[in-house]
């Protein structure tokens, strides 16, 4: 079975992912009176599974709507044991390496993974674990904050594969990872 580690997320056009208190109201800055999602429904029904860092379970249990996903959950932490009770069944904290984490979610049949929160793709980018990236970008320069990348020991090349102009003013780009015949 083929494995993906896909990542779908916004940016700032600076490249951040949070602004400097770690808020994303900044997201919904644009006018979307139909409430275009930017394909995020159709990405959500590609995936088996979600592996998101400790940062952005919390925000996302934060948000006061029902819990969001309909996909197993899998949460990066050191610190936390167990998901706090509301949330069993729904999300399960995971540790360990990446590549040990990736074959425990691999044994349990989730093959296509979202990767979700900045240190977390930054960890899997810095292993070259990237397969796939949809960042769509929101026109607004936030001067600081959480950034999506990180420094990287290697240079890793993605082609661009699309990209979607939504309202009028937000950009999508869609990135793949070009691999030599080395990695492949
Ligand atoms: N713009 C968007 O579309 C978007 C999307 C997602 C998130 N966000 C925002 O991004 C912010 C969260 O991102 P973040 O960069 O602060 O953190 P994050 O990646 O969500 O979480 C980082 C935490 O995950 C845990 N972790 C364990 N193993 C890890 C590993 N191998 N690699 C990375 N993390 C590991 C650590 O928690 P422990 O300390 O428990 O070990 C670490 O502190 C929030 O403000 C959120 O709202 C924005």
């Amino acid at each position: 079975m083929k494995t993906k580690n896909k990542v779908f997320i916004a940016t700032s056009l600076d490249g951040y992912i949070a602004d400097k208190d770690g808020g994303i109201d900044w997201l919904h800055s644009i006018p979307n009176p139909d409430q275009n999602d930017m394909g995020y429904a159709e990405f959500m029904s590609q995936i088996d599974a979600l592996i998101m860092g400790r940062t952005t379970f919390e925000i996302v249990c934060g948000f006061d709507i029902d819990w969001p996903y309909t996909k197993p959950v899998f949460v990066l932490s050191n610190s936390l044991k167990n998901v706090p009770k509301a949330y069993e069944g729904k999300a399960e904290i995971i540790n360990g390496s990446l590549n040990e984490i990736l074959t425990k979610i691999h044994k349990k049949g989730h093959y296509q993974l979202y990767i979700d929160g900045g240190k977390t793709i930054q960890s899997f980018l810095k292993e070259d674990l990237i397969d796939e990236m949809t960042i769509t970008r929101i026109p607004t320069l936030l001067g600081g904050g959480i950034p999506l990348f990180a420094e990287l020991a290697e240079t890793l090349d993605f082609e661009c594969t699309n990209s979607k102009l939504f309202l009028d003013r937000v950009v999508q780009n869609e990135f793949t990872r070009k691999r030599g015949t080395k990695g492949i």
